[in-house]
């Protein structure tokens, strides 16, 4: 049984990838900052009948709570084979003048530029030991430098100094990522889900979250001629 472990598990995007991915036979430890949410997660995915799963304490800014969460898994296995860095933060919107917006922006950049560094890293060792490592990195469209520049496009005045500059910092996290790695069996990339109905816009989004799931589990399972150093959305290859 393939093992994942998913940040910011407990609702959204990463709830239902949790779901979609126990469907699929994984076992699935549910990375998640608040416990008590973590563990609500996991009884409604045992209800269900979706048993093999559990939650790992894990705040992807806190080095010590990173830490202790990678104690924790090592007790509980000695491989990882995915790992989805999907826990993030849109910020405020807009974003306060200032410095209030500086402090915005490095708010926004610890949880959806460092944190994945810091949890990737951590993990590392824990994938190494697993035959195909996948990992993805869950992005926007909305990061790519090359689609701001196309008048046209349906994002172009979605140009913000903290999320979407984080997604494309994240983009290159993935590259950097994936030249590391490039002679293993890892495939790492950055994976858009859409514009998703769940907390992070208030709901706006127009797709179901559990349609979403699909595209990033889909990247979560790739076979061993799958790509790697990517970005893609529900359509195909985005432009970085
Ligand atoms: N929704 C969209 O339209 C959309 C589009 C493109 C990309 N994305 C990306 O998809 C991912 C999931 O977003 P979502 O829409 O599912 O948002 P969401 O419903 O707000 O869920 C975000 C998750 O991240 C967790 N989280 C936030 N900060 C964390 C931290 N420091 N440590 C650990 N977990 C943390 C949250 O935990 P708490 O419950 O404890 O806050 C929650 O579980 C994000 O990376 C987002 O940028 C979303």
């Amino acid at each position: 049984m393939k093992k994942a472990l998913i940040t910011g598990a407990n609702k959204g995007i990463g709830f239902e990838t949790a779901k979609y991915l126990l469907q699929q036979g994984h076992y699935v430890y549910l990375g998640c900052r608040n416990p008590a949410l973590g563990a609500a997660a996991v009884a409604q995915l045992q209800t269900a009948g979706l048993t093999a799963c559990e939650c790992i304490t894990l705040d992807v800014t806190d080095a010590a709570s990173v830490e202790q969460a990678v104690i924790a898994l090592k007790d509980k296995t000695t491989v990882l084979d995915v790992l989805i860095n999907n826990a993030g933060i849109l910020g405020q919107m807009p974003a306060p003048e200032g410095e209030a917006g500086i402090i915005n922006a490095q708010q926004v950049f610890n949880t959806n530029y460092f944190g994945v560094i810091r949890v990737t890293s951590a993990l590392l060792p824990l994938l190494q030991q697993a035959a195909q490592p996948r990992i993805v990195n869950v992005s926007s469209e909305t990061a790519s430098l090359t689609l701001h520049q196309q008048p046209a496009w349906e994002y172009y005045g979605f140009k913000d100094a903290a999320y979407v500059p984080s997604k494309t910092a994240l983009n290159f996290y993935t590259i950097a990522l994936a030249f590391q790695l490039k002679d293993t069996a890892f495939k790492v990339n950055s994976v858009c889900p859409g514009f998703t109905a769940t907390d992070l816009n208030n709901h706006t989004g127009v797709n179901k979250a559990s349609d979403s799931a699909k595209i990033i589990a889909h990247y979560a399972m790739l076979e061993a001629d799958g790509p790697s150093g990517q970005f893609f959305n529900a359509a195909g290859s985005i432009p970085w």
